[in-house]
Order: C-alpha cells, then sequence, then structure tokens
C-alpha cells in the first residue's frame, strides 16, 4: 500500500484501545493479518507538546512528552498500515497535531465515540456527536490540511435517521472513512450490538464503514469477521476486545493458542522496549480470567520486562535483544550518548541529561542504594534529596547533597522516585561510583542490602503484588483502562 494511499474497503481492522493499542500489539495484529491498526486514542494536548524524535537504536519513530515519556511510538513496518487516534474538540489543535505525525503514520482518525464525563466535558469524544458543526470544522480541517487519508470513530445515535443524516453529513467533509461503533452513546459494551444501525448508514453512504462492536456477542472467530461485515452490510470490519483477547483472531489460518500470542506479544514489547506496566497490563487482558493462575501472579508480581519474560521462559530472548540493542547503541555516532550526558555546572549543582531506566538494573538493585552504600563506607553523611514538581505537567526534579556537594538531572521524570533516582545516577557517574547497573562488574556495594531486601523484600513483594492485581481486577471488570493521566482516563468507551 502506498503512503497516503490506504484504503479502507474490505479490510478488517484493530480499533483504537487505550493501552492496548500500542506498536507491540499492533505490529501482532499485522502479523497475523489486519490490514489496518489504530493507534490508542492519545489527546491533543498532549500530543502538540510532543517533539519528533528518531530513535536509531530501536529503529522507530517516538513522540515524546517535555517529561521525556514516549507518547507514540512508531517504526517503519506499519507506517503504510497505522492510523494515528486523536481525541480533540479544536480543528486548529487538531491540525497541529496531524501536521505533527503526518509523515509517520497512514492515516488520522479522530475519536468521537467516548461517551465519559471526563472526556465529554472537554467537548471531545462523544461530546461531538451533538455538535456536528464542530465536527464537521474539524474534518474539514483535517481533510484540507494534512496529505494522507482523514477518518472519524462515532457512536450511533437514538434513531436510525439522525444516525444516518450525521454520517451523510461526515461524508461531505472529504473524509476517507467513517468506523461507527453501533452502540448509543449511553450503552456498555455488554450491550448486543446494533447492527441494523450500521446497515442503515451504509446504504445511505458511499464513504466505506468500518463495523464495529461486534466482539462480545458476534465475533468470535475469523470468520465471524465476515458475517459480522455480511451482518451490517459495511466494506469493513474493525475488532477491539476480540483482538484484544487473542490477537490471532485476524488469522484465516485459524485461531493460536492464547499461550503463543502471548509469548508473540512479548517478543515485540521487548524488542521495542515497552513500558513494564503496558506489557504487564495487555498480557493480563490476554490472560482474562487465567490472571490468579500461577503464569497470571508471576506476571502481576514482575516489576520490569526481564521479569515478565522469566515468567514466559524467554529470559535468553531477553538478554540477547539487550545485548543486541546495547551493541547497537554502541556503535551508533558518539556510542549513542549524546552531548548534554556530559557534567554541566548550574549554579552550585552538577547536571547531566539522564534518565533512570529501570530494565537496566537487575530486580531489587537501584542507584539510590549504590549512592547510599558507598556514602556509609565512605562514612559520609547520609545523601539528601530535595524533589521538585513543575505546574505545567506535573513532572518531577531532584537534587541529591552527597559528598558535599549537589547533583541533579536535567531531565524531568514523571515520579518522585524516579527523579532521584535520575539524581543518584548523576552523582555516581560523576564522582565515578558503580551504580549497579546490568553488565557492569560487581563491585560488591550492595551485596549486604540485596540480601536485607530479600528478607524484607517478600512483606514488599506481596504487598505490591496485591496493589497490582486489585488494579489489575479492577481494570478488567470494566475492560478497558483507568490510569493517570487524561490519555489513560480516556480509555473507558
Ligand atoms: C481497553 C479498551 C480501550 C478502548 N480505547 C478506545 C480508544 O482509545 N478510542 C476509541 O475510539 N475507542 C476505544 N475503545 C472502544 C473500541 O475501539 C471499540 O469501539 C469497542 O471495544 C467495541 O468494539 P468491540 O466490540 O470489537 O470490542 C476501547 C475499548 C477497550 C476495550
Amino acid at each position: 500500500m502506498a503512503a497516503g494511499g490506504l484504503s479502507f474497503r474490505n479490510i478488517t481492522a484493530l480499533a483504537p484501545m487505550v493501552r492496548v493499542g500500542t506498536l507491540p500489539m499492533r505490529l501482532l495484529a499485522l502479523d497475523y493479518g489486519a490490514d489496518v491498526v489504530y493507534c490508542e486514542e492519545l489527546i491533543d494536548i498532549k500530543m502538540a507538546q510532543c517533539r519528533r524524535v528518531v530513535n536509531d537504536e530501536l529503529e522507530t519513530v517516538d513522540f515524546v512528552a517535555p517529561d521525556d515519556r514516549v507518547m507514540f511510538r512508531t517504526c517503519e513496518r506499519e507506517r503504510h498500515r497505522v492510523v494515528f487516534q486523536m481525541g480533540t474538540a479544536d480543528p486548529d489543535r487538531a491540525l497541529t497535531v496531524a501536521q505533527l505525525v503526518e509523515k509517520d503514520v497512514a492515516a488520522i482518525d479522530v475519536n468521537m465515540g467516548c461517551p465519559k464525563e471526563y472526556s465529554t466535558k472537554g467537548g471531545m469524544g462523544a461530546a461531538l456527536l451533538s455538535e456536528p458543526d464542530k465536527i464537521e470544522a474539524i474534518l474539514r480541517k483535517l481533510v484540507t490540511g494534512v496529505s494522507i487519508p482523514v477518518t472519524c470513530k462515532i457512536r450511533i445515535l437514538p434513531s436510525l435517521e439522525e444516525s444516518v443524516a450525521l454520517v451523510q453529513r461526515i461524508e461531505k467533509t472529504g473524509v476517507a472513512a467513517v468506523a461507527v461503533h453501533g452502540r448509543f452513546k449511553d450503552e456498555r459494551p455488554r450491550h448486543p450490538v446494533h447492527c441494523d444501525y450500521i446497515e442503515a448508514v451504509c446504504r445511505a453512504v458511499s464513504v466505506p464503514i468500518i463495523a464495529n462492536g461486534g466482539s462480545l456477542d458476534l465475533v468470535k472467530t475469523h470468520a465471524d469477521i465476515e458475517e459480522f461485515r455480511k451482518a451490517t452490510g459495511a466494506s469493513s470490519v474493525m475488532l477491539g476486545r476480540a483482538a484484544m483477547w487473542n490477537a490471532s483472531v485476524f488469522s484465516s489460518r485459524g485461531p493460536l493458542p492464547v499461550e503463543t500470542v502471548m509469548e508473540e506479544y512479548l517478543r515485540y514489547a521487548i524488542r521495542y522496549d515497552n513500558h513494564t506496566f503496558n506489557t504487564k497490563y495487555c498480557l493480563c487482558q490476554m490472560l482474562r480470567d487465567k490472571v490468579e493462575s500461577p503464569l497470571g501472579k508471576q506476571v502481576q508480581a514482575a516489576q520490569t520486562n526481564a521479569e515478565i519474560s522469566e515468567a514466559y521462559g524467554l529470559q535468553h530472548f531477553y538478554q540477547q535483544t539487550q545485548d543486541q540493542l546495547r551493541a547497537k547503541r554502541d556503535a551508533l555516532p558518539g556510542g549513542g550518548g549524546t552531548e548534554t550526558e556530559r557534567p554541566v555546572l548550574d549554579g552550585d549543582v552538577t547536571t547531566m541529561a539522564v534518565k533512570f531506566e529501570r530494565r537496566e538494573y537487575p530486580p531489587h538493585i537501584t542507584p539510590k542504594m549504590f549512592l547510599l552504600e558507598w556514602s556509609r563506607k565512605e562514612k559520609a553523611d547520609q545523601p539528601l534529596y530535595r524533589t521538585e514538581q513543575r505546574a505545567q505537567d506535573r513532572a518531577f526534579q531532584a537534587t541529591v547533597t552527597a559528598a558535599g556537594r549537589k547533583f541533579r538531572s536535567s531531565l524531568w521524570e514523571k515520579s518522585k522516585k524516579f527523579a532521584e533516582q535520575a539524581a543518584a545516577i548523576v552523582c555516581l557517574r560523576v564522582l565515578g561510583i558503580p551504580e549497579g547497573r546490568i553488565g557492569e562488574e560487581d563491585s560488591g556495594l550492595v551485596c549486604k542490602r540485596k540480601r536485607e531486601g530479600k528478607a524484607n523484600g517478600a512483606a514488599d513483594e506481596e504487598r505490591s503484588k496485591k496493589r497490582h492485581v486489585a488494579d489489575v481486577q479492577q481494570e478488567t471488570e470494566a475492560s478497558q483502562a483507568t490510569a493517570s493521566g487524561e490519555q489513560l482516563r480516556a480509555a473507558s468507551r
């Protein structure tokens, strides 16, 4: 498929799903036979603050927030297949974001289906359904402002006539397709899908309609996809939950055991350095009622992608991938390091641009532990951390005082804990003290504490496991994501 020429006729698509529709799931869906994959909904205000970064190590393009969080990661493999879905209520902002990602994706979609108050309050999602003028303004702006196809995803309106009239109006904006989720705004995912509404819309317009909403009662196997298409008379079909539970539903060769699908998913998560929490979330959705099985418990207890890999017997693949990525990083100009990784004096504080990457350290080991042990050994004062939070994005930055000097990372972190770890790393690197990274020569610095950590660790681990199980259960029951931040809060549709 050529860039800009993505067709929405006779296709099967992975639906946009917050948290689920990140890069590993999208690539997996493509492997199994999906023609088009939608990313999770990303909110325009957040995306507009992102910068585009070419990640040579992972061979991805990342859209990175001011706090250095990767909001959207994509790669060449999906460039002509991925649809970027945004949450927006503002034509200008929508265009800014669309133009930011335009070269890296195949199409732009606007979410007009989220019925939750936090989304509708901002005028986004399903709130747009009662504002056809705004829908038109957003879509027209996008259609004329970008060179790739524009689509939108709606829910049905209270009557057939209203639903048809809305899609007819949308069609006139020049969109390339409309995904119709066959449920009313106030219906829950468990309610039956209204195929007759989708059918009425299909009959009234010539723009391709992508039928959506069949996962629970209609689409269980690959053959059911065609049945759903026929039942709605739609050009195409979009699958959400059926794909989330077992992405091999896209395969014409029949379903694969979910264990195989989870393993394939995890390989992509490792390869593309997917965020551990996101990896766990997706695996838990696939585990479904097995989330309390021994494997499920191991996944929930894991704190790193390395630990998740162990649960699936993929530790060798994990290590091999890490080695390959490290070798690639080292081969990059400047060894993958940047100018900003050199220490710079900012007043009386020595700063460096470093981030705390959990995956780079063994479980139970942190740079803060190394710094504390070193201070004890040197009979120096205990390291003292001072953290500040900035208002605009609630990111954290910490300064540590150790060895009579102050150290800070110039990069902001999403949590206080990570900010302190980053400050500790700066201190350790500047002073030339081992920091406990995987692959670093064993300094013996934290052996004692590690043992203590293990003794106390059981209780801590149990507590954190319980917390996580509660989180996951809540999320699984809701079948949707609920985490901090607008993007994650926008999960319940
Ligand atoms: C976990 C989850 C997250 C979702 N996130 C989004 C989203 O980001 N954008 C969107 O338009 N719909 C979202 N939805 C709704 C789905 O795209 C889809 O419309 C819905 O699940 C019905 O399709 P299905 O029956 O195939 O699951 C989400 C659904 C689920 C289960």
